[in-house]
């Protein structure tokens, strides 16, 4: 039988009805029983981390818990024998850092059927800058060219563009020649979302509430991180025959909508998931990431933290005041 080895965790607890995170030492025992035991040097914050480190149910069932939804590192132990032991492999959404223990932890044991295989010549803490949000952007991006968006159609907006998911879309889709307007609350910001690559930055008024049903079409296409009110506003802004990718809910579930968009304009909302989809499609495009799809200004701007920052990171992403991507480095 193996030995367990202790690591440290940054571990969140309940008392009465109160959540707090706080570095704990753990073993690789109180892991749960998966198939490949990982040694996990960096992870990646998300929106996600942040609701799960504040208690919501609708993320994480049972405290004492660990969050982080992305994990990347090296295979110690392996039942499979594949992934084997000694790769390097990237872990992100499915169950992980929700009701299975994250990647703010030293360790996590996971199914084989998570774990893609990191790209050659990449390493983990560059897999972490871009994380589920890099993922996530990837999606989006993917989906609006799988569709037949082309930069000679329009401007392209993101929404939430200074966010995890909106910054590195931003930089992928203007690496990609399209003219991006980034949709940023932060007027502090524009400066950077211009260097990322935007041609210009507007206020989130521009998707402020309307009564016309229909508005003025100025963007082909779009990617939009934030739902809710400034979603339906989007769809009334969008050319005909473009397109919208879905992902977020920052600024609320609700999509209250007419179907004028859809069947005056045929408008195209897409849906992107990151979590559950299958694994091959995760791979495809991290290995575009790994690739042609680099965001050089991501990795380079990206802020890197350790376990003892997470608290204060974490409140930011709850009060819209987190910018760009952090990554959690294990060794800090
Ligand atoms: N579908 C998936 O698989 C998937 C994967 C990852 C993330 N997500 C979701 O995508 C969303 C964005 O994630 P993220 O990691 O980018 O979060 P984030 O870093 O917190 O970014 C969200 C951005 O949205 C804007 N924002 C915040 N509150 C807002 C409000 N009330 N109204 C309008 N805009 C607001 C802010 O940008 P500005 O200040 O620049 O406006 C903020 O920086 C989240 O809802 C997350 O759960 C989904």
């Amino acid at each position: 039988m193996t030995t367990a080895t202790e690591f440290k965790a940054w571990q969140v607890r309940e008392n009465n009805g109160e959540y707090h995170g706080s570095e704990q030492t753990l073993t690789t025992a109180d892991l749960p029983d998966n198939e490949v035991l990982i040694k996990v040097s960096h992870s990646s914050l998300n929106y996600k981390d942040a609701l799960s480190a504040s208690g919501n149910k609708g993320v994480t069932r049972n405290f004492p818990h660990t969050p982080g939804i992305d994990a990347a590192g090296e295979v110690v132990e392996s039942a499979t024998g594949e992934p084997a032991v000694g790769s390097k492999v990237i872990v992100t959404g499915y169950d992980l850092g929700m009701n299975t223990a994250g990647g703010f932890g030293e360790y996590i044991r996971v199914p084989a059927s998570w774990c893609v295989a990191m790209a050659p010549g990449w390493d983990a803490r560059t897999a972490m800058i871009y994380g589920t949000a890099g993922l996530t952007a990837g999606l989006c991006v993917q989906k609006l060219l799988t569709m037949g968006a082309r930069p000679e159609q329009g401007k392209v907006a993101v929404s939430g563009a200074s966010g995890a998911v909106g910054s590195v879309a931003v930089e992928l889709l203007a690496g990609l020649g399209f003219d991006v307007v980034a949709i940023s609350g932060k007027a502090g910001h524009t400066d950077e979302l211009k260097a990322l690559g935007a041609s210009e930055v507007v206020g989130r008024d521009v998707l402020a509430a309307e009564k016309k049903p229909m508005l003025k079409p100025v963007f082909a296409n779009a990617v939009d991180t934030v739902g809710g009110q400034p979603l339906a506003e989007l769809l009334k802004q969008i050319l005909p025959g473009g397109s919208v990718s879905c992902c977020g809910l920052v600024a609320g579930p609700q999509l209250e909508t007419t179907v004028l968009p859809f069947i005056l304009r045929g408008v195209n909302l897409l849906g992107v998931d990151s979590v559950e989809i299958p694994l091959a499609e995760k791979a495809a495009i991290w290995e575009k990431f790994a690739g042609p799809w680099a965001c050089p200004k991501t990795e380079v701007t990206a802020r890197t933290i350790g376990r003892d920052q997470l608290d204060e990171a974490l409140k930011a992403f709850l009060k819209g005041e987190s910018a760009g991507k952090i990554v959690l480095d294990h060794s800090l």
